[in-house]
């Protein structure tokens, strides 16, 4: 069997296209125009990389983008007070500070100081919390758009059961979270999980999400399943190159999975465009 790819990039194209069409209406019915600021503290490559892509795709769709860049050495009370304001800030209506933090930030403060109903990554307290309990919330951007791949290619998944291999905040609890109100039975895995190819040759959903490269084996897998791989690695190829490789290995696993997403052009594309549709629905609800 050769698994379908799932692209990521046409997902993204037609979700962007969306995301186009609304801000227009808003501009057009409301003189709205939504605007969403990224806040970079550091000079993290992998960071610079993701917070350029994002400005790049907000002011494509029509927003308005901006961007904070602070230094490394930055102190809380700094970033907090950076936050109040855009909090209370009218034009701006989706705020996202860019993780990891230098360790001497407290991630879970910085989020927490974030207005939920600007919290476009879903990372809040509140959000999560709403999300656990099946109320309406902002939806964390990469399970998000893990969900729309896995709903475009197996339609209802009520009754599939679907492991998630990892337990982090941004991916793997509100996976575990979204797949649960789909009515899909989940197991989350991790790091202390014993057996894991024995849960995983059982599972028609895998979503990889360890952050580590090619640890899922082709041979784990049941025969057609669907394989939602989360994970971006660099890993030297022994040449001096280096390669963007997932938490599942691609090649073996092409051959045994019903479908799959590649890496790059899977769930990446998806992210951000998950980040600018959060963006436009904090817009309404700001002006409902
Ligand atoms: N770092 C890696 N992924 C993300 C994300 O989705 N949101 C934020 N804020 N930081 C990240």
């Amino acid at each position: 069997m050769t698994a379908r790819i799932i692209d990521g990039k046409a997902f993204a194209a037609v979700l962007l296209e969306n995301v186009a069409e609304h801000v227009t209406q808003l501009k057009q019915a409301h003189g709205l125009i939504p605007g969403l600021a990224v806040v970079l503290v550091g000079e993290d490559p992998a960071s610079e990389i993701y917070v350029r892509s994002k400005a790049k795709k907000t002011v494509e769709v029509g927003m308005h983008s901006y961007e904070y860049k602070l230094p490394a050495d930055t102190v809380e009370a700094e970033l907090l007070a950076l936050i109040e304001q855009l909090n209370l800030d009218p034009s701006v209506h989706g705020i996202l500070v860019q993780l990891p933090l230098p360790e001497h930030l407290d991630e879970a403060l910085v989020t927490n100081a974030i207005d939920p109903s600007r919290d476009v990554d879903g990372f809040h307290v509140s959000n999560a919390g709403l999300l656990a309990t099946g109320q309406p919330a902002m939806v964390p951007c990469t399970p998000l758009g893990c969900l729309m791949m896995l709903r475009g290619y197996c339609g209802n998944l009520a009754g599939l059961h679907a492991v998630v291999i990892g337990r982090s905040n941004i991916v793997g609890k509100p996976m575990a979270q979204l797949l649960l109100k789909e009515n899909c039975t989940v197991t989350v895995a991790h790091s202390h999980t014993r057996n894991l190819p024995d849960i995983v040759v059982a599972a028609d959903i895998v979503v990889a999400a360890v952050g580590r490269p090619l640890f899922v084996k082709g041979q784990w897998l049941k025969t057609g399943a669907t394989v939602i791989d989360v994970g971006i690695n660099r890993i030297d190829q022994g040449d001096g190159t280096m390669r963007l490789v997932g938490d599942v290995d691609y090649g073996a696993a092409k051959d045994i999975a019903g479908a799959i997403t590649p890496v790059p052009g899977g769930v990446g594309p998806m992210t951000i465009a998950c980040l600018l549709a959060n963006t436009v629905t904090a817009c309404c609800r700001a002006h409902s």
